[in-house]
């Protein structure tokens, strides 16, 4: 059964699934949150078109998240809005973007909508890293930009400070755009931002779904240099500003992220290390990254001989816990694994636990 089937039945029995295949955060979140949420309900603000600046102190609550003082802030329905703005701007047909497989895929279908083409260098190798020389390599006169998401999905590996100077340091020397995508930033505590080694033309895709998981609310933010952002805004598809409740939510995210930063680390921490061991008692299947700097870990199935469509299908159908097979992200190497995001409540990364082996033992007959 192919994955969007999985989906439509995972959203008709929405209470009763465990999801691990979007790296949406399940974990409950501290009471305020909800309560902007509800208090902006009771007072109708949905009446009216949101400030398109963004809510009162929203872009001021992102720079400083992020510790940024020079950087503009593009508010949107989600880090992939900003995204979306920021191919449709800066590239044009023939044009070349500098990518790694695997990836996120519907960035590099933006990117095609530009008419635009995404060089996807194989990471799917030891250290699982885009690096600079490799980067370096692929750039061509058509080069326009490089993204970067760090830390990566959906591998789990995050870049060192050497690492993404490194990088800008590529971008800046051939004059590329750097999108740097830190939609899974909260999960890792050394992540560094490439807007320290080339803040001109670095490009921050930030998000709210993961971290405080607000991925239903769809807000995120697009960060660069005001000179940079005024070229992107020439193609902000939303002039009417973004979902209010969604800003209330993550404001309300930001001003108690001191309470669930920390707690939402331990719970993953501890995820990482269930399904760790789940994963060393499966004959044929291995992590290839871990630790994982986000929140989901690729399981490497490729040795079992087993197609990952059918292990989401059955951790699905005979189990409810939804993951999600590798063919959403890498064409080339999709069908060697499934990827298992773990920003669950711990009994469910249990159940996960319990159900994987015997699924893994049905597929493969032993
Ligand atoms: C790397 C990456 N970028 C962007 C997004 C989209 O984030 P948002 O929900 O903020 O639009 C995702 C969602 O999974 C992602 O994995």
């Amino acid at each position: 059964m192919p994955s969007i089937d999985n989906f439509e039945f995972a959203h008709e029995h929405r209470r009763d699934v465990v999801w691990m295949s979007q790296n949406t955060n399940t974990i409950p979140m501290p009471r305020p949150i909800k309560e902007a949420i509800l208090r902006s309900v009771e007072e109708a603000e949905y009446n009216l078109y949101p400030f398109k600046r963004g809510l009162f102190g929203l872009p001021e609550a992102v720079r400083e998240d992020l510790g940024l003082e020079a950087q503009d802030v593009l508010i949107t329905n989600g880090g992939i809005e900003g995204e979306y703005m920021a191919t449709r701007a800066l590239l044009k047909p023939g044009d070349e973007v500098v990518s790694t497989d695997p990836s996120f895929l519907p960035i590099h279908d933006q990117i095609a909508m530009a008419g635009a083409r995404a060089v996807e260098l194989d990471i799917y190798r030891k250290d699982y890293k885009l690096h600079a020389d490799a980067a370096a390599k692929a750039v061509t006169p058509r080069t326009r930009a490089l993204l970067l998401i760090d830390p990566n999905n959906p591998l789990g590996v995050g870049y060192t400070r050497s690492e993404v100077k490194g990088l800008a340091r590529v971008a800046e020397d051939h004059g590329l755009w750097l999108l740097h995508d830190i939609t899974y930033r909260d999960f890792n505590p050394d992540h560094v931002l490439a807007s320290e080694f080339y803040p001109e033309r670095t490009l921050l895709s930030y998000s709210f779904s993961k971290g405080p998981g607000l991925a239903g609310m769809r807000v995120g933010a697009l960060l660069g240099m005001p000179e940079a952002l005024k070229e992107i805004r020439r193609y902000d598809t939303n002039v009417l500003g973004t979902n209010v409740l969604a800003q209330r939510a993550a404001l309300a995210a930001l001003g108690c992220k001191r309470e669930w930063l920390p707690a939402v680390r331990d719970i993953v921490r501890r995820n990482q290390e269930i399904i760790r061991d789940t994963v060393k008692r499966v004959d044929g299947c291995e992590l290839p990254v871990f630790p994982s700097k986000a929140n989901m870990f690729v399981i490497d199935t490729a040795a079992t001989g087993v197609a990952p469509d059918a292990v989401e299908d059955r951790l699905l159908h005979d189990h409810m816990i939804h993951v999600r097979a590798g063919g959403y992200l890498s064409k080339r190497f999709g069908s060697k694994f499934v990827r298992v995001s773990f920003t669950v409540p711990t009994e469910q990364c249990e159940k996960f636990a319990r159900a994987f082996p015997k699924v893994m033992e049905t597929l493969t007959g032993s």
